[in-house]
């Protein structure tokens, strides 16, 4: 099957908007340090660029957990495939996602960083897809809602490509 990416956000409206995030969560946490989560593969871009953008000491770590395979439909169900290095209790956890979809995969994460008695937990997705949301997660930053398409680019992938489009585009099917 042949697909075409169509841009939807460009590098410079994403480039602004994460600089915003990075300083509404500076301004948030001031006088205190973070715990960014990096949720693999699809965050790391992301998670990077936030990184930077935020002025109070920052830890940040890395997590895998099960995604869509090659289709684009979740499962619903959740696994850990790799796990952090580093212990988070006391600490400001912020879980960083690519993209909120179902909500399955930050809820079952939220839940975790409870037990493992982190201070706070909070939840920050550059993406955010209302309409297609099955459980319902309080998020504390977003980057853009968009309408329900299936988005590439940024991190993102169908079938593995496309992670390292400077943009988010959106995919079409033909
Ligand atoms: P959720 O558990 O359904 O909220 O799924 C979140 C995960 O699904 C994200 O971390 C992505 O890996 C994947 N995902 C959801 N929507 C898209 C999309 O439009 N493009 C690429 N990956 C997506
Ligand atoms: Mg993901």
């Amino acid at each position: 099957m042949a697909e075409t990416v169509k841009e939807m956000l460009s590098e410079e409206e994403l480039a602004n908007r994460i600089k915003e995030l990075g300083e509404q969560i500076s301004k948030d946490y001031e006088g205190e340090e973070v715990f960014l989560v990096c949720i693999l593969k699809g965050a790391a871009f992301f998670a990077c660029e936030l990184a930077k953008r935020i002025s109070v000491p920052v830890t940040i770590d890395f997590m895998a957990t099960s995604s869509y395979g090659s289709g684009t439909v979740s499962t619903g169900e959740v696994q850990i495939k790799k796990d952090l290095d580093l212990g988070v209790e006391g600490k400001n956890v912020i879980i960083v996602e690519d993209i909120i979809d179902s909500g399955n995969t930050l809820n079952y994460l939220s839940n975790i960083f409870k037990d493992r008695k982190a201070k706070s937990v909070k939840m920050c997705a550059m993406l955010d897809k209302p309409e297609r949301r099955e459980v319902d997660v309080p998020m504390d930053y977003i980057g853009f809602t968009i309408p329900d398409a299936f988005v590439v680019g940024y991190g993102l992938d169908y079938d593995q490509k496309y992670r390292n489009l400077p943009y988010i585009g959106v995919v079409e099917f033909d």
